[in-house]
This record gives C-alpha cells, structure tokens and sequence, in this order.
C-alpha cells in the first residue's frame, strides 16, 4: 500500500508517516518547509522517517506541483496552521496553502482511483458553537484559519460529490504530544515553567480547550482510511476538556514547579470553549480517545526535557 502525507515534516503529518511506515506503507511525504516556525525542527521531525527504506521526500510546496504520486491512500495535513496569525495580509498565505493547495490535490486526484483522501480538519471550524460540538452543528468559524479550513473542507465534500473523490473530513480538536508546534499552549507552558519563566495566558484562563494526544488523532486517520466512509465529518477530540488554568495547575504538578503567569487580553479568533462529541467517531470508525490529559501531558514533559538536555550538549 501507499501513501502519500502532505506536510510531513510537520507535527502531526511526521508522527502519521512513521505510523504509516510502521504499520508497513510505503510512504511518499510532501513539504516545503513553510517559515510558520524553523526549518531546523521540522528537520529533525521527519529525521527518523528519512532512513527508513519505504520513505520517499519530495521537498516541494503543494502549489508548485503538477504531478502527485501514484498512490492508494492521500493524508492531507499540509496547511498554514494557527488561529491567531491569521488575520490581516496574512490571510493570503492561510488561503493559498490552506484553500488553494486542498483544491489543487483533489483535482489532481479526482482523476485517480484512490482508496481514500483524508483530510486534516479543525475544531475552529465551529466557532463558539453550542457545546458539546457535534458533526451536525451549525458551523461560523471566528477566525480567518477556521474560515480556510472550512472552505477546504467544503471542498473534500463537493469533490466527492461531483467526482467520487473517496473523502472524509477529520475535525482534530488542539493536538499535543513530542514534536508539538513551539507556538501552542502547551508546548510554551511546560518550557517556561521548566525555565522558570513567565507565561502569558491570553484571556482569563477559564477558556475550555478538548486536549487531544497525536497517537489518537494518528489512529484517527488509519482508521478512516481503511473505513467505508466517503464524503463524511468526524470529530476528533481527546475526550480531556479541562480550562487553561486547570492545564496549567496539572503541568505545576507534573514539573514540580510553580507558573508565573501574566494574563494579557484574550485574542480575536480564540473561542472561548471547545468540546468533542465523538460518538459519531466512536458508532462508525470504532474510534475513541485513549490517552487522558494527565498521561499525555508526563510524556510530553519527559520528551521536552530530552529536547533540552540534547540542546545543552549543543
Ligand atoms: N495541531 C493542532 O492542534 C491542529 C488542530 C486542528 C487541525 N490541525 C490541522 O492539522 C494539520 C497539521 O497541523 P500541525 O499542527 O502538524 O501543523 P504544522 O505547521 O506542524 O505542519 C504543517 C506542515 O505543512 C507544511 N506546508 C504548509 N503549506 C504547504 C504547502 N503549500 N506545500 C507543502 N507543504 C506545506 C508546513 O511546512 C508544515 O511542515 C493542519 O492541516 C492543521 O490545520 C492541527
């Protein structure tokens, strides 16, 4: 079997190429190193995949494609990510590898006989919708990124319905785990309360986010792959909703250090809340979130103090 991932070098898209080499997939991975954050940790991310023998990088953007490889399974997790940098003339990048690029790859793909196209989705395409968000709600983004999703997400419908494209939408609620992006919450929590430096906490705190580990939303994509499923939505949510203030008190206890924390005013795009309902995940892929916030959030300190210990040494 193969499988192309586009934005393989990034968080989410290397952990899915090496579960895809592990489960024994021959693996064409597409990224072009976007400057959202350094070329060098994406580097290191997709280090691991680049000796294994079923791996092949094209280091190319999206756009600058004509051809796409001959494949049977499309995991499309290349975008431009992040809620908060995506206004003003920022816009067009979000629209150009968000929008432009997921339309690009199912023309290109409405021609082949491909098994399935995934597609990596968000929760920001509810908005503050009511809670729990289910599949069925109705969806107003407030940020420019989740109006990009939204758009390329459409797009994965209306290709499967005009063309048969086999796709379905994954809904990813805030994914953490190693390798997470340096800009999100976590990632800049548990650095800084290891340091000892301040951390800034936009709004009050009491913000609700449905924290997610990237080994479910990993099996996620595995399991809608291998699903009858086409032209549908899942919602993908860890099941471990807690405030930012709550995530920050469970980070203190695993550390053994207290935050210092500064509040500053919340950010246009955030939504106050988030929450998964994933009994449609859970009635039709047989998925359900395994790793609670409390495990998820040790394995990810354990990894950062590897990273700063390998830093040290230079
Ligand atoms: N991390 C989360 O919490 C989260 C939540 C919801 C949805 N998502 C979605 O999951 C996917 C992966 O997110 P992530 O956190 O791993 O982001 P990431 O920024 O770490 O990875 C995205 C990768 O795509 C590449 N890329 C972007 N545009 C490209 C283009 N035009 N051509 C080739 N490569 C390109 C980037 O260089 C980057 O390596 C994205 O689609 C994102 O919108 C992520």
């Amino acid at each position: 079997m193969k499988a192309l991932v586009t934005g393989c070098a990034g968080f989410i898209g290397n952990h899915l190429t090496e579960r895809l080499l592990k489960e024994g997939f021959e693996v064409i991975g597409i990224d072009c190193f976007t400057d959202y954050y350094s070329r060098e940790i994406k580097e290191a991310n997709i280090s691991n995949a680049l000796n294994h023998k079923n791996f092949e990088f094209i280091e190319e953007d999206i756009l600058s494609l004509d051809d796409f490889p001959d494949v049977d399974y499309v995991f499309h997790e290349a975008a431009q990510a992040g809620v908060r940098k995506s206004w003003g003339e920022n816009f067009e990048v979000y629209t150009i590898n968000n929008v432009l690029a997921t339309q690009k790859l199912l023309e290109f793909y409405k021609l082949k006989r491909i098994k399935k196209f995934v597609f990596a989705s968000s929760s920001s395409v509810y908005g503050d919708a009511e809670l729990p968000m289910r599949e069925d709600r109705l969806l107003k983004p407030v940020s420019p990124y989740g109006v990009t999703k939204l758009a390329a997400e459409n797009l994965c419908y209306l290709y499967w319905k005009n063309y048969g494209v086999p796709t379905v939408s994954l809904r990813y609620f805030t994914v953490y785990g190693p390798r997470q992006r340096p800009d999100m919450a976590i990632h800049r929590f548990v650095k800084a309360i290891l340091n000892d430096e301040e951390i800034t906490v936009y709004g009050d705190g009491t913000q609700t986010r449905d924290f997610t580990f990237f080994d479910d939303v990993t099996e996620a994509n595995i399991l809608a792959a291998n699903s009858e499923i086409e032209g549908g939505v899942f919602n993908v949510g860890g099941g471990s909703r807690i405030s930012v203030n709550e995530l920050i008190n469970e980070i203190e206890k695993i550390v053994g250090n207290k935050a210092r924390v500064k509040y500053v005013e919340k950010q246009k795009g955030d939504v106050k809340n988030t929450w998964a309902d994933v009994s449609k995940a859970e009635a039709i892929l047989n998925w359900k979130p395994k790793i609670k916030i409390e495990e998820g959030l040790k394995r990810f300190v354990e990894w950062i103090k590897l990273e700063c210990e390998k830093n040290k040494r230079g």
